[in-house]
Formats: C-alpha cells, structure tokens, sequence
C-alpha cells in the first residue's frame, strides 16, 4: 500500500479554509509525510480534487498542485483516513451555538465531539489528536476524557495547535508564520508530542519560531489573539466616530498612534466594521467563558468590542440614509465589494450583509458587486424581498445609480475610471467609502459627494 513509501502518515478531518491550505502546506514542505485531508462533504472534497478549489485563496492552488497525488490526498473516507494516520489534526467548524444553554455565545461543539467519538469507534491504535479548530479553553481535557474511555487499550494524546492564518493571506501566513504554537500536556507523553509536532513545522519553520506551551495556554492565546485583535479595530472605529464631530481624521490620528513603537502600525485601518467567521465567534466564546467562571466585569468588557462593531456598521448605513436627504426608497445604490475583506470569496459575517439588508428595508434597489464574492452573496441574501440584482461588473452596477458604498477593500476598487462612473450615475452622485481606499480629494473634484469613515465629507451642497 502506498503509505510505505512514506515516513508519517497525517489526515485531517475537515477540509474548509483552514484544513485545507494548511494540510496543503504542510504536503508541500513535507515530501516524506503523506497527508490524507477529509470531509464528510463530498463536493467540497470533489472541488479540492478539481482545478477549481472550494475555496479562493491567493497561492493556494500552486501548492496544492505541487504536493496533490503526490503526497496530499483529499478523500470522504474519513474512517480510513483516521485508521491509517498517527496524527489525526481537527479542523471542522465550531460555530456559536444557536441553541439551548449558551445559545448565541458558547462554541457549538457537537461537530467536535461527533469527530472524537467517530475517533475512538474507529481507531485500532495510539494517536496523537491535535485541535486546529478555535476552541474553548480546557475542551482538549474534555476530548481526551471522551478519546481514553475506549475499552481497546488506546491511548490518544490531544495537543492544541490554534491556527492563526488571515484569509486572503492564508498561503503566505502559512510558509512564514510569525509563529506555530504548540500546547501539549507536560507529561512524558505529552513532551514527545511535542517533539514529534515541533519536528513536523521545523520542516520549514525556523524553530525560533516554533512556541510551546501548556495545553491550557495554547486554547486561550487563540481567543485572546483574535479579541486583541478586534479590539484594536473597534477601538479605531471609535475614534472614527469621534473624528467625524470634531474634523479630526481618522487616518492622520491612525498613523500618529501606530508610530508609537508600543502601539505599532497594524490593523488601525477605520472600516465599516469588521467581518469574518471568527472575530465575533471567539470573543462571544471568550464572553461565554468569562461567564462561566463569574467574571462578569471581564465579560462585559469583551463584549463591547463587539457591541462596538454593530454600531460602527449601523451608523454607516444611518450616515448614507441622512445624507441622501433622509431617504433612499427606489434609489439605485451599488455596494462595491460583499466579501468579508479582500482576496477572499468568503462572505462569513460579512458587514456588507447587514448594510445590503437595511438597504432593502428603506426600499433601495440594490446592486451587488464583488470579484470573487457573488456566489456566496447570493446564498447569503437568498431570503431577502425586495430589489436586488448581482453583477460581477462594476460600471454595470453604477449604471443609472444614485450611490456608491464601498463595502469590501478590493484593490481593483481603486483603479476604476470614476469619471466613467460618475458620468453613468443619477445626479448628485454619492461615495460612502466604507473601507477608506478611494482617493477622496479627485472623487470631489470628479463632482461626487463623497462620506469617508471618519473623515470630514467632501460636499457640492
Ligand atoms: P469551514 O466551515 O470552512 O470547514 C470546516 C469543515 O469541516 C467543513 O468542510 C465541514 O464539512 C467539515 N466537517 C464538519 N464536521 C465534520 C465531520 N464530522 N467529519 C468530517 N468533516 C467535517 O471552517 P474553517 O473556516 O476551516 O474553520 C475551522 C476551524 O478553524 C474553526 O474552529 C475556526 O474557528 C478555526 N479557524 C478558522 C480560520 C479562518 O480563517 N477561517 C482561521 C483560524 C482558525
Ligand atoms: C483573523 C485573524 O487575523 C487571524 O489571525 C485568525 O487566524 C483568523 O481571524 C481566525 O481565527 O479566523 P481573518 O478574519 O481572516 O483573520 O481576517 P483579518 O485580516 O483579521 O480581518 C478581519 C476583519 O477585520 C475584516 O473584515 C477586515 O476587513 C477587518 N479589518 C482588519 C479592519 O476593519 N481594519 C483593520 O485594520 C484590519
């Protein structure tokens, strides 16, 4: 069989956008390793098989075609994938639960602990499990409870390997991380995992850059990196807010704190909020735990970040309304960009969902447009009444338009001829730069009425 060939053998259960490049990369720089990748969704294995990926991802498609067939394998069996590995990586979806205790902030862990059951049906020998999903603190002690009850004389080590790839520049984040954490038990087996785990990502990864911890710790740096993270962008949105009452900008105020070495320059960009599958996931997970162990004053302050995103978006959307004479029933407006950031066809909590949504509530005529996005668009707006068309071509969704918001930071956004647009749209033409990537000052001069985010607007009237 061709795993001889072979010095390890690695599957991973769940081939989304975090399974799938990952493994992808791990094939690529591990020749010796085979990696069998699987899902229980067989066209999304089927997709991963084909020269059109289930997912679009800048890089991705060259490694995976370096390693497929060779030593990367996509498959639905995922019995014998976890029969044959010795390390099994997790990575299904562990969504907010949308019911009972917890619903709406606690992660939804059923897909988890159906995978380690399947586990424990399955395996006929020792495995090193390893979290890649986004999990609550202390869920590997829980997993490994559930994986050692086997009566076969199994023993399964769980180790906690967070992920910290951004979409759009997952292949990139991959080659050369900032860091791989590895959190294993400090028993003498839980060290040999960390060895043996170590050993895998020094294949590429500089071992600088290789950190290990306890479980414990690995568990709760995801989340706590992911909440830093939003923080920083609500806690800019904030500013924002203030800055559109006093003249100040957001951009000049931006770069003045980022030189602060101690603050530093990243993720300061003011948006119409943030997006994605994980931002709010985690914090509400982190909300849910804080919780849980009676810390109700570090909940509330979690919490907040979040809240302050839903009034970032809100207020945008309130801002286009009052601008355009406070009301847009039959206005034609085109929203550049429905993906949740650029370079990515994902539109998972996008903030152009809820903008497209109140849209169609003051009775707009809304026209979507996005590079990589419309499929999911349409999935995402299925339910809504009202009228709303998709084009992949933005001068056609201009034509006849009232306005323009700018939903998603699409570089190609910034090299459109706006002359072009502003002579194909219904006077006065409106820009409601959600993303902050538009050159304000020439829009102006073009003759477009133009509301950036925390910025002064640039009006004719
Ligand atoms: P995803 O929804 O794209 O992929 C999950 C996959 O798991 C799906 O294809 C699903 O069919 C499959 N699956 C579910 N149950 C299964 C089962 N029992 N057996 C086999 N396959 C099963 O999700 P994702 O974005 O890849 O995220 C996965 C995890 O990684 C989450 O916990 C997320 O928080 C975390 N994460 C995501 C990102 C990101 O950028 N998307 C980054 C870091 C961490
Ligand atoms: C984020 C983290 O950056 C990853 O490290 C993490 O692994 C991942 O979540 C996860 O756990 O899923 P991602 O959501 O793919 O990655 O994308 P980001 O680049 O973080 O952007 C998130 C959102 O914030 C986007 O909507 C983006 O447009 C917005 N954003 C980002 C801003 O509004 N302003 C900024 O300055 C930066």
């Amino acid at each position: 069989m061709a795993t001889r060939r072979f010095k390890k053998h690695i599957a991973c259960i769940g081939a989304g956008y975090v399974g799938g490049p990952t493994m992808a990369v791990i094939a690529a720089k591990c020749p010796d390793i085979k990696v069998t990748v699987v899902d229980i969704s067989a066209p999304r294995i089927k997709a991963w098989e084909s020269d059109n990926l289930p997912i679009y991802e800048p890089g991705l498609f060259d490694v995976v075609k370096k390693a497929r067939g060779r030593n990367l394998f996509f498959s639905t069996d995922v019995d014998a994938a976890i029969k044959d590995a010795g390390i099994i990586f997790v990575s299904v979806n562990t969504p907010t639960k949308t019911f009972g205790e917890g619903a709406g902030k606690a992660a939804d862990l059923q897909y988890w602990e159906k995978t380690a059951r399947n586990i424990v049906k399955v395996a006929t020998s020792n495995k090193i499990i390893v979290e890649k999903s986004t999990l609550p603190v202390r869920t590997a002690h829980a997993m490994e409870r559930i994986l050692n009850a086997n009566e076969k004389g199994i023993h399964f080590e769980v180790a906690s390997n967070p992920e910290f790839l951004a979409e759009g520049s997952a292949i990139k984040d991959l080659l050369n991380p900032d860091r791989v954490l590895l959190g294993t038990q400090e028993t003498k087996a839980g060290l040999a995992v960390r060895k043996e785990l170590v050993d895998l990502y020094a294949h590429w990864v500089n071992r600088a850059n290789i950190i290990t911890s306890n479980v414990w710790s690995a568990e709760l740096s995801k989340l706590a990196a992911n909440a830093f993270l939003a923080q920083r962008i609500s806690s800019i949105n904030s500013i924002s807010a203030i800055c559109e009452k006093t003249e100040a900008d957001v951009s000049e105020v931006g770069y003045a704190i980022g030189r602060d070495s101690r603050i530093g320059a990243k993720f300061l960009q003011a948006s119409v909020g943030f997006g994605g599958s994980c931002f709010k996931k985690d914090i509400l997970n982190l909300v849910y735990l804080s919780e849980h162990y009676g810390l109700s004053e570090v909940a509330q302050y979690w919490e907040n970040v979040i809240k302050l995103n839903d009034y970032q978006v809100t207020r945008f959307v309130r801002a286009m309304i009052s601008a355009m004479f406070n009301t847009i029933a039959k206005k034609r407006i085109a929203v550049f960009g429905f993906a949740f950031k650029a370079n990515t066809g994902d539109t998972r909590e996008s903030p152009a969902i809820y903008v497209v949504k109140k849209l169609l509530d003051e009775h707009a005529c809304v026209v979507v447009t996005d590079p990589k996005a419309i499929a999911n668009a349409k999935d995402d707006l299925a339910d809504c009444t009202g009228s709303l068309e998709f084009t992949a071509d933005p001068y056609a969704a201009v034509r006849g338009a009232h306005a323009v918001a700018v939903c998603t930071e699409w570089d190609e956004y910034r090299k459109l001829d706006y002359r072009r647009i502003f002579a194909a749209m219904e006077k006065p033409a409106f820009v409601f730069d959600g993303r902050n990537i538009l050159d304000h000052g020439r829009l102006f001069e073009i003759g477009f009425n133009v509301f950036p985010i925390g910025k002064k607007p640039l009006t004719h009237y």
